[in-house]
């Protein structure tokens, strides 16, 4: 499974990076305005950071503006994937984004049948929350679930981003299932390291190391 960085703080980007386990970045209006920074500037340092898929969101509701969007965040960068919201506006812009190859991720995904619809538009990628599934007493991986079952049925090449990811167990879930890509607040990513049982190990091990004569 592919791990993307869910967040668009520089710091948090360059840390996860040098654990090298970062294969690209999604963002999201929310997350752009806690930087404090300019669009232009979060895009720019995420884009000289890392090397993979950056999703950066559109923010226009018809079509068009989508379209405009889309094809100035394409010409900052190849890696740059733009994040269009799941709606009949948001599909028409998928369609003509694939006919001109402009990678995309079609956010806001709550439903298999809106999963179905973006793969057919031609989406590159789909971003499932699953976090605010849960949040309104729902099954997120479910949903996730039947997604990845329902591409496998007819062999859709449109990758599978579980997002709204809130703790590890969506994390191991999401392997579990096959998903092409989680994406993973900071916070979370460093608690997929954690076991109490390493930290005692390694304490146990300096102990014991102390120990040992030093010539
Ligand atoms: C990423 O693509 C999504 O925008 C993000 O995971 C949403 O997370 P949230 O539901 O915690 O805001």
């Amino acid at each position: 499974m592919k791990i993307f960085i869910d967040t668009a703080k520089i710091e948090e980007i360059r840390e996860a990076n040098k654990v090298g386990i970062i294969d690209g970045v999604t963002t999201n209006p929310s997350l752009v305005a806690k930087t404090g920074k300019t669009f232009e500037q979060v895009a720019k340092e995420i884009i000289a950071e890392i090397d993979g898929p950056i999703s950066l969101e559109a923010v226009s509701k018809d079509a068009e503006g989508m379209m405009k969007e889309a094809r100035a965040l394409h010409a900052i960068h190849k890696n740059v994937v733009t994040k269009i919201p799941c709606t009949a506006e948001g599909l028409k812009a998928v369609k003509i984004c694939s006919a001109e190859k402009i990678p995309t991720n079609v956010t806001l995904i709550f439903s298999v049948s809106q999963a179905l619809l973006a793969a057919k538009a031609g989406a590159s990628y789909i971003s499932p929350f699953v976090g605010r599934i849960d949040d309104i007493s729902g099954n997120g991986m479910e949903l996730v679930q039947q997604i990845v079952a329902v591409y496998q049925n007819y062999d859709i090449s449109t990758e599978v981003i579980v997002a709204s990811v809130r703790n590890p167990v969506h994390f191991v879930e999401a392997a579990l299932i096959g998903a092409d890509i989680a994406t993973v607040p900071y916070d979370v990513l460093m608690k997929l390291l954690d076991h109490p049982l390493t930290d005692a190990g390694i304490r146990k091990f300096l102990d014991d190391w102390a120990k040992v004569p030093k010539k």
